[in-house]
């Protein structure tokens, strides 16, 4: 296997809280960008998932190379099904449905899954079902969940895409917002690369900024307009502020850049919420797993007594248990894809099926 750090996602004192229309056993399968993941998913409980993480594969690069990444899902597929199948005692022949991202992301990581989970669709013959990369990513802060609260606002943030999502029902999203250049998590990654950490610098970022003072430097607050983000002013203002030679702490610098990022989506979000009064905002996404972002958010939702659905920080990062659970619910609503389905590596969210 790669010079992966493998992780297991599993919570074994989960209940099974959820209610999915379909409760046979899902095998779900994520490869769209440098993550592998495969989770085996039952009437609303998650078995296991586990995530071959690539950061090892990628950090020298400074970024995701995508033959890289498409190699490494080919070389940890098998391995991982083959562990999630002895640590849960599934049999192959047990799984109903196979679930897996048909996009967007990385051309070549998304054909490595989806071939991966045709092959396993026809030997096993069972449906195969591909989904949104997105509506996958809100479907997992419904993991756990009792009730979920349609409509609700879903602000899905990571390294990819900033959007803001009405969501009316399971498979009904309207898009209110949306970033007009950076993603807020390239943001992060890309000041945090000024900053000199390794990539992705999210998480250390966020970790950084926790010994400094947002106050410190004062970064401008770009707004598009309406209910969309722009982040690459910010980002040059922050490349300034050091080629200036700031004599602020990097902790200061962190902390003031995420503040920055943060505002931005909170504010926006509250915008959203304020024009489309929902009683639950849904947060997704890498940069979801962010702390101050948590926190701010958790202000919000209780300022406007929305219900916050967010999942726990491991979940936030692309993982299969999402997939799982996004089958669970839209099976019964799209039924099978064909087997001669193909990767969509750009699929705008407005054409979902
Ligand atoms: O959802 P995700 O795993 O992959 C995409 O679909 O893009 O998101 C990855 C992004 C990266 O930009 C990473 O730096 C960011 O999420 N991220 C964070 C944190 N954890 C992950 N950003 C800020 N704070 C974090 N704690
Ligand atoms: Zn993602």
């Amino acid at each position: 296997m790669n010079p992966i750090r493998l992780h297991s996602q599993r919570r074994p004192s989960q209940s099974p809280t959820l209610h999915p229309r379909f409760a046979g056993l899902v095998l779900a399968i994520e490869t769209s960008c440098d993550e592998t993941s495969l989770a085996l998913y039952r009437n609303g409980r998650l078995l296991d998932c586990l995530t071959a993480s690539q950061e090892r594969v990628h950090q020298r690069f400074g970024g995701v190379v995508p033959e890289l990444a498409s190699r490494a899902h080919v070389e940890n597929l098998p391995l991982l099904l083959e562990r999630l199948l002895e640590r849960t005692r599934v049999g192959l022949a047990d799984v109903e449905l196979v679930a897996c991202t048909r996009g967007p992301g990385l051309e070549g990581a998304l054909l490595a899954g989806l071939s991966f989970a045709k092959g396993l669709s026809l030997a096993l013959a069972v449906p195969l079902l591909g989904l949104h990369h997105i509506v996958a990513h809100v479907y997992g802060a419904f993991l756990g969940a009792r009730r979920i609260p349609f409509p609700l606002i879903a602000l899905v943030v990571s390294g990819g895409h900033t959007l803001l999502l009405l969501v009316e029902g399971h498979g009904r999203f309207e898009l209110l917002g949306t970033t007009v250049d950076d993603a807020a998590g390239e943001a992060l990654d890309k000041g945090a690369r000024m900053l000199g950490l390794p990539f992705p610098g999210g998480p250390l970022l966020d970790r950084l900024a926790a010994s400094g003072d947002a106050r410190a430097v004062a970064l401008p607050r770009p707004d598009p307009g309406g209910l969309n983000f722009s982040f690459s002013g910010l980002k040059t203002a922050l490349r300034r502020v050091i080629e200036n030679g700031s004599s602020a702490s990097k902790a200061d610098l962190a902390a003031s850049f995420q503040q920055a990022v943060v505002e931005a989506l909170v504010r926006k979000t509250e915008q959203a919420l304020l024009q489309h009064p929902c009683r639950a905002l849904l947060a997704c996404g890498g940069v979801s797993a962010n702390s101050l972002l948590r926190r701010q958010l958790a202000l919000l939702a209780r300022r406007l007594r929305a219900r916050l659905l967010i999942p726990p920080p491991a979940y936030c990062t692309d993982n299969a248990a999402m997939v799982a659970a996004c089958a669970a619910y839209l099976y019964p609503l799209y039924g099978p894809s064909s087997a001669a389905i193909e990767p969509m590596p750009r699929w705008p969210i407005e054409r979902l099926a």
